[in-house]
């Protein structure tokens, strides 16, 4: 997998009142009717059992200045709380949105499906947007790096795929 260039999230959501995330790059699109993406979270994860069964969750879509926000909640620093000095607001979802993220798909649970060592968590999207348009943070080579530059203009806007 690590020739295959992936783009870096963290996926939130709350316990009660506290605040809950997790750096995630196993995340895609599913379907368009009804709208639903899917995470992949281990099973060996202190939260794997939460967002199993969270009613809700949020993925925040991280931007290339971001890389100790994606590093913190891969639990790579000793941060002991993830969220200490991270700004967010709640979203519709009452999941968290952190501060300076380039998009959040906010998502209602639809599934979760065993998947090995970890499950696969489908979540209905509620709401989709764009929030800045800071380049995004992409993990390639088991590094972090970031897209260049499109050479070509985007297509008009009424082409959809
Ligand atoms: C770039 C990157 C991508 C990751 N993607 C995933 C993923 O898709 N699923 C997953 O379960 N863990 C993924 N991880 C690892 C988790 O973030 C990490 O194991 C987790 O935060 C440990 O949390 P815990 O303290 O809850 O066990 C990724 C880590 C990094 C740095």
């Amino acid at each position: 997998m690590r020739v295959y260039p992936q783009g870096v999230t963290v996926v939130t959501s709350r316990d009660g009142d506290e605040p809950r995330g997790i750096t995630v790059s196993s995340f895609t699109s599913v379907s368009l009717t009804p709208p639903l993406v899917l995470v992949s979270i281990a099973k060996g994860s202190l939260l794997h059992d939460q967002y199993r069964e969270a009613k809700a969750f949020a993925v925040n879509f991280l931007a290339d200045d971001q890389r100790s926000v994606s590093d913190r909640f891969a639990g790579r620093t000793t941060a002991k709380d993830r969220f200490e000095g991270v700004r967010f607001t709640l979203g519709v979802s009452g999941s968290p949105v952190i501060e300076g993220v380039r998009a959040v798909i906010e998502c209602k649970a639809w599934h979760a499906y065993d998947g090995g060592d970890h499950s696969v968590i489908l979540g209905e999207v509620i709401r989709a947007e764009l929030l800045s348009s800071k380049k995004p943070l992409v993990y390639y080579e088991q590094q972090y790096t970031t897209t260049e530059a499109a050479e070509h203009p985007a297509p008009p806007s009424d082409i959809v795929w």
